[in-house]
């Protein structure tokens, strides 16, 4: 990368190099200007019971409460949820598929995290961590080196059921939960997790952190000559599946490394660059010769 070791460039603007291994804590919700419940004074309330509640849980590590969800969060779970799984047939990669059904999330029922958390132990050994929104990416990323992926368990606005500024629920239980189960994917995550969490370089940690982003969160991946969506942050919106797809006005490249550590992104908008790995294996074999060339001596 070209950026001067202490400043980077990330979303657009200079960052201190800094901010990336020591990251800020948020104690107190915070709803970013324009969000679609900004102004709805029980949905803030909502909030920040579930803010207080999912952090004091993380951080006394408790794991996932039980929460008993209101028919407002329902209705938009089960308005949500059969749109997606209606794509997914058509549109996911396999080992996403395979572990949507092998986990029975109901398009009825909002799941509880606590009971998705012990299927996944037994499974691939990880286990799901409550969090109260979106974490900074080096905190969510040593939670992740210690085999627990932080979820949030709050639910989007019911003005805006398709959209969500913020990751939720329906981000998390459908993008991220099901493929935690397959035990390569899991490798794959952990490592990005050991090597995020104990390299002391901002520029590598944001350089792992685009790995993740154009794989994990946004990936696309070959299948049978087909290209299948794999990343969560696609899985988890009706609009981003067909526009990561088929959309005009985003790229589809193949997955180079190099290119992928120096390609900055705006995670408030529609993607623009999308690229495609060939598999699950080449992302590992990539990961570990990056890893390796970073001297980061988790492997
Ligand atoms: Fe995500």
């Amino acid at each position: 990368m070209n950026e001067s070791p202490n400043t980077l460039v990330e979303y657009g603007s200079v960052i201190d190099a800094h901010q990336m291994v020591e990251p800020p804590d948020t104690t107190e919700l915070e709803l970013e200007p324009g969000h679609p419940g900004e102004h709805d004074a029980e949905y803030i309330a909502r909030r920040k019971e579930l803010f207080a509640l999912t952090r004091k849980h993380r951080l006394e590590k408790l794991g996932p409460p039980f929460v008993t969800y209101t028919p407002e969060e329902t209705r938009i779970w089960r308005e949500v949820s059969p749109k997606l799984d209606e794509l997914h047939r058509k549109y996911a990669c396999e080992i996403y598929l395979r572990a949507k059904d092998d986990l029975a999330i109901t398009q009825i029922e909002i799941p509880q995290l606590r009971t998705l958390s012990e299927r996944l132990e037994s499974e691939t050994n990880m286990h799901l961590v409550p969090a109260e929104g979106a974490l900074p990416y080096r905190t969510f990323y040593e939670y992740i080196a210690q085999r627990g992926f932080p979820v949030t368990q709050f639910i989007r606005h019911g003005s805006h059921p398709e959209f969500t500024p913020e990751p939720d629920m329906i981000h998390d239980c459908l993008g991220h939960v099901p493929p935690l189960m397959n035990q390569d994917y899991a490798e794959l995550l952990t490592l990005i997790g050991k090597a995020a969490a104990a390299t002391p370089h901002g520029d590598q940690v944001l350089a792992l952190k685009r790995f993740s982003w154009f794989s994990i969160e946004f990936g696309l991946i070959e299948e049978r000559g087909e290209t299948k969506v794999f990343g969560a942050g696609i899985l988890s919106s009706t609009g981003e599946i067909p526009h990561a797809l088929f959309s005009p006005n985003a790229t589809r490249r193949p997955f180079v490394t190099e290119t992928v550590i120096s390609t900055d992104y705006d995670p408030s908008q529609m993607q623009k660059d999308f690229f495609i790995a060939p598999s699950l294996p080449f992302l590992r074999r990539e990961l570990e010769s990056l890893v390796r060339r970073f001297n980061i001596p988790v492997l």
